[in-house]
C-alpha cells in the first residue's frame, strides 16, 4: 500500500516536470519563426484610383465592417465587395446597413446616410479575394 502511493507521488512528480519543461521550452524558445504572406505586387504597386466619398467608404468599412466582413474564415459575415452589391442590389445593401439582423449590428444611429451611400460607392469598386485565400487564413 505504502509503494503504491509513493509509486503515484512519484508518477505526480514527473508529470509535473514534464509539463514545466514544455512550458518552459515555449517561453524560452530561441527557434524564429517567420510568417508568410502572399500578396500581388501588381495590385500592391497599383496607383489609387478612388474618389474622396469612395475613399471615405474603403474608410468606414475598415473600421467598422472589416472585423466581421474581411474575408477570414473564421468571420461570421461574407466578403463584402462588388459581387455582394451586383448580386443583392443597393437597395438591400443600404437597408441590411441600416437595420442589420441576430448576427449583424444595424447602423442606422451610428452612420449617416451619406456615409452609408459611401460604403456603397467603395464596395463597387472592390472584389474581395476568394474566402479560402483571404488574409489571416493560415
Ligand atoms: C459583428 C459582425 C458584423 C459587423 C460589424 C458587420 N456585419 Fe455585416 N453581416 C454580419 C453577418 C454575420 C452577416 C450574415 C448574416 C446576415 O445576413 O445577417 C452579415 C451580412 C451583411 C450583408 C448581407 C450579405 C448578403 O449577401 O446577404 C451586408 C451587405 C453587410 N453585412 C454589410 C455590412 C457593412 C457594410 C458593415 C459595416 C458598416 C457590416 N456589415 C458590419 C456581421 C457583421
Amino acid at each position: 500500500m505504502r509503494t503504491l502511493a509513493a509509486a503515484a507521488a512519484m508518477l505526480a512528480l514527473a508529470v509535473a516536470a514534464a509539463a514545466q519543461i514544455q512550458r518552459n521550452g515555449e517561453a524560452f524558445s530561441s527557434t524564429p519563426t517567420v510568417e508568410r504572406e502572399r500578396y500581388d505586387t501588381r495590385v500592391f504597386m497599383a496607383p489609387l484610383m478612388l474618389t474622396d466619398a469612395q475613399l471615405n467608404g474603403r474608410r468606414i468599412v475598415a473600421q467598422r465592417c472589416a472585423n466581421c466582413h474581411a474575408g477570414n474564415p473564421r468571420q461570421p459575415g461574407p466578403p463584402l465587395g462588388k459581387p455582394i452589391v451586383d448580386n443583392r442590389g443597393e437597395a438591400f445593401i443600404r437597408d441590411k446597413i441600416a437595420t442589420g439582423s441576430v448576427l449583424m449590428p444595424g447602423f442606422q444611429y451610428t452612420l449617416q446616410p451619406v456615409q452609408i451611400d459611401d460604403i456603397i460607392a467603395f464596395l463597387k469598386t472592390y472584389t474581395p479575394p476568394p474566402r479560402s485565400a483571404a488574409a489571416g487564413d493560415e
